[in-house]
C-alpha cells in the first residue's frame, strides 16, 4: 500500500523523508517521489520508478534538495501503471497545489470531467492527479484558503484518502486530511513529522496525533492544528505509542498475516466499489467488457494456482448456478500442457495475486496463442498477467506481505461474484431487481467479515486444544467443498499439520480409513440444501472416533446435537459464504501456527510469487 510522509522544520528535510519512506518500504510499492519547498521558492519535484534507492541516487540522498518542508510518498498502483509519470507527488499546472495521496478515490472519473470542462489537463492515469486539481479548482473559486478549499473537495470525493498537500501561498505549511486511510502526526520541539505509518516517524517521537476521519490538519514548524470538515476547530490530546518498530510495521498486530486478515473488510469494500457504481449497478467499463462480449461467451475455463485455483473452484459453482454457462476450472500447470479444447466463444479467465506466477502466465499465453478472449482477475497493476490478458479486473487488496494469502483470496472472490452477477443478468439469467437484491447483499459483507473477526478468541482456544493434532480432514459439498480447499491449504502451509479437503461424499470411497480415534473432522454446512448430507458425512466419521468441528450459518444450532464444536457465521446469500466461512479457517491455520511457534509469514519452503514452472 502507498506509503506518506512529511517534515517540517529547520533541517534539510529530503534526507529526512527519504529515511521515513525507508521505514515504509516492507509495505511493498513500485516508485516514489519526493516534493521539497525552499522558502518561497518554487516547490522542487523529484520522481523515480522502481525502488526507493532510484530517487536516493537522482537526489543524492536527498542532499541535492534544498528547503527544510516537504512530503514523500511510495506508490503502490492503483490507477494507471507503475511509471514516473503517474508516481507521487502531483500538482496543478502552475505548481500551486502539490500533494501525495494514499487510498481509492470512486468518483474520479466523474470529478475529471468536471475538472476538464473547467480547463484543467491531466498528464497520469491516477485519482491522485484529480484531488489535486479539485483542491486548486476550489481554492481558486472561492479564495478561502487551505483549510477551506481541501474541506470542499473532501466533500465531493467518494472513497478513501490520506492526502499531504503544499499550496504555494502558504511556504511554511503541510496541509493534511483523511477518511478511512491512516495517518499520525508527531511534534518534536520545533519540527513536525508526519506520516501514513507510524515506524517512518518512531525514530524522533513517540508522541503522536491521530487525525480522525474527515478532519484536516494544518502543520507549522512544531505545531498542529486540527479542523473538522466544517472548518471548525479541533481539540485533540497527543497518545504515546507504545510499540517498538518492528510492531509498527505490522500495525500493532503480531504479524502481517493477522494484519492481513483483519484487512479483508477493506479489501472487500473496496473491490466492489471499485466496480458498483453510486446507484448500485455493476460497472465493468474498466476493464472493456461489453454486453455483446457477454452474451457471446459459449463456456468459461478458470485457471488458476493454489488459493486463486480454490477461488476458481468457489467461482465454478458461483457462476454455473447464477449464469447456466458451463465453466471448468483448472490448474495452470495442468491446462498448459493439456492441449485443452477452447472453442472460439470460450472466456479463459486467468486468477493471480502476483500477476507473475510461471504457470498462470504460461496457461494466459497459451489461451491467446488459441485465439480465445482472456480477462486476469490480478491484484498487481503492472504484473506481466495484467499486462497480457486482453482484461484486466484489479482487485483492491492492496500489497500482501505474508506469504499465505487472505486478503488477496477475499478480493478474488468479490471479482467473480461481480462478473458473475452481471453476466447473469445481461444474459437474462437473473432480472435486474435480482442484481440489485445481490449486489445490496454484496456490500454486507464487510460487516459481516468484521463481525467473524470479532469472536477470533473462540479459534485462538480451539488452535490451542489442536496444535498437537497430526491429521485434520475438511468435508464439504458444492461451495463448501470449495471453502474446505482453502481452508486445508491455510491449515498445511502455516501450520505444517497434514490436511486434506474431500468432497464429503468422497469420504468414505477410501480416505475414511485414516479418521480414527480423536482425529479432527472440520465440516463446512452452509449451504442449505446439503446441509443433512454433510451432516451424515460427520456422522459416519464421528462413529468411527473423530473430533467434529462444525461451519454453519447462524439459525442452523441443530448442528450441535453432533458436532463438538461449532463455529457460525452470519448468513448471507449461499452464492458468497465462501467469503464468510473461510475466516474461521484463515484464524485456525493462523493460530495454530503461532501456538507452534512457527514461522507463520514466511512458512518454509514457501515464496510469495511463483516465478518457476
Ligand atoms: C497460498 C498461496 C498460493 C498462491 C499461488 C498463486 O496461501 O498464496 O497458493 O495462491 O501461489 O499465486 P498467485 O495468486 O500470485 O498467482
Amino acid at each position: 500500500m502507498c506509503g506518506i510522509v512529511g517534515f517540517n522544520g529547520y533541517r534539510q528535510a529530503a534526507p529526512i523523508l527519504l529515511e521515513g519512506l525507508s521505514k515504509l518500504e516492507y509495505r511493498g510499492y513500485d516508485s516514489a517521489g519526493l516534493a521539497v519547498r525552499n522558502g518561497t521558492a518554487d516547490v522542487e519535484l523529484v520522481k523515480a520508478k522502481g525502488r526507493l534507492r532510484a530517487l536516493y541516487e537522482k537526489t543524492n540522498g536527498g542532499m541535492a534538495m534544498e528547503g527544510t518542508l516537504g512530503i514523500g510518498h511510495t506508490r503502490w498502483a492503483t490507477h494507471g501503471e507503475p511509471s514516473e509519470t503517474n508516481a507521487h507527488p502531483h500538482c496543478s499546472d502552475d505548481r500551486n497545489v502539490v500533494a501525495v495521496h494514499n487510498g481509492i478515490i470512486e468518483n474520479y472519473k466523474e470529478l475529471q470531467e468536471k475538472l476538464l470542462r473547467n480547463g484543467y489537463r491531466f498528464y497520469s492515469q491516477t485519482d491522485t492527479e484529480v484531488a489535486v486539481k479539485l483542491i486548486d479548482y476550489y481554492f481558486k473559486k472561492y479564495k478561502g484558503g487551505p483549510v477551506d478549499a481541501i474541506a470542499r473537495a473532501m466533500m465531493r470525493i467518494r472513497g478513501s484518502y490520506a492526502l499531504a498537500v503544499l499550496f504555494k501561498d502558504c511556504p511554511d505549511e503541510i496541509y493534511v486530511a483523511r477518511k478511512d486511510s491512516p495517518m499520525v502526526i508527531g511534534l518534536a520541539g520545533d519540527e513536525t513529522y508526519m506520516a501514513s505509518d507510524v515506524p517512518a516517524i518512531l525514530k524522533y517521537t513517540r508522541s503522536v496525533y491521530y487525525i480522525g476521519n474527515r478532519e484536516i490538519a494544518r502543520l507549522g514548524k512544531g505545531t498542529a492544528e486540527f479542523f473538522n470538515i466544517d472548518r471548525e476547530p479541533v481539540e485533540k490530546e497527543p497518545t504515546e505509542i507504545k510499540w517498538d518498530a518492528e510492531a509498527a510495521e505490522k500495525g500493532g498486530f503480531e504479524h502481517f498475516m493477522i494484519k492481513e486478515i483483519h484487512e479483508q473488510p477493506k479489501a472487500v469494500r473496496d473491490t466492489i466499489n471499485s466496480a458498483v457504481t453510486e446507484e448500485g449497478t455493476i460497472d465493468l467499463s474498466a476493464l472493456q467488457f461489453t454486453d455483446e462480449m457477454i452474451r457471446n461467451i459459449s463456456n468459461i475455463q478458470i485457471v488458476a494456482c493454489g488459493s486463486a485455483y480454490h477461488v476458481g473452484v468457489a467461482g465454478q459453482y458461483v457462476f454455473e448456478d447464477l449464469c447456466r454457462i458451463p465453466v471448468r476450472v483448472e490448474l495452470a500447470s495442468e491446462f498448459r500442457y493439456r492441449n485443452p479444447i477452447l472453442d472460439p466463444d470460450t472466456l479463459v479467465i486467468i486468477i493471480s495475486q502476483s500477476g507473475e506466477t510461471a504457470d498462470s502466465l504460461a496457461a494466459l499465453r497459451e489461451a491467446k496463442e488459441r485465439g480465445v478472449r482472456t480477462l486476469g482477475i490480478v491484484n498487481v497493476i503492472g504484473s506481466s498477467i495484467a499486462r497480457e490478458a486482453d482484461h484486466v479486473f484489479y482487485t483492491m487488496a492492496g500489497p500482501e506481505i505474508a506469504v499465505a494469502t487472505t486478503k488477496a483470496y477475499s478480493a478474488q472472490l468479490i471479482c467473480i461474484y461481480l462478473l458473475a452477477i452481471r453476466f447473469a443478468a445481461v444474459r437474462g439469467n437473473i432480472t435486474e431487481e435480482k442484481a440489485a437484491e445481490m449486489i445490496a447483499e454484496l456490500r454486507t459483507l464487510p460487516d459481516k467479515i468484521e463481525r467473524i473477526l470479532e469472536d477470533k478468541e473462540r479459534i485462538q482456544w480451539f488452535a490451542a486444544k489442536f496444535s498437537t493434532a497430526r491429521d485434520i480432514f475438511f468435508i464439504g459439498r458444492g461451495i463448501d467443498y470449495a471453502i474446505t480447499l482453502e481452508g486445508s491449504l491455510k491449515m498445511k502451509e502455516v501450520s505444517y499439520i497434514h490436511s486434506e479437503a474431500y468432497a464429503a461424499g468422497e469420504l468414505k470411497h477410501g480416505t475414511i480409513s485414516l479418521v480414527e480415534d480423536g482425529t479432527l473432522v472440520i465440516g463446512s454446512l452452509t449451504q442449505k440444501e446439503l446441509y443433512e448430507k454433510t451432516l451424515s458425512n460427520m456422522v459416519e466419521c464421528k462413529s468411527r472416533g473423530a473430533y467434529l468441528m462444525g461451519l454453519t450459518n447462524y439459525g442452523n444450532y441443530s448442528i450441535e446435537d453432533t458436532a463438538d464444536f461449532t463455529v457460525y457465521i452470519p448468513r448471507t446469500d449461499p452464492h458468497y459464504t465462501t467469503s464468510l466461512a473461510v475466516i474461521p479457517l484463515q484464524l485456525l491455520g493462523y493460530y495454530l501456527s503461532v501456538t507452534k511457534g512457527l514461522n507463520v509469514d514466511k512458512p518454509r519452503n514457501l515464496a510469495k510469487s511463483v516465478t518457476v514452472e
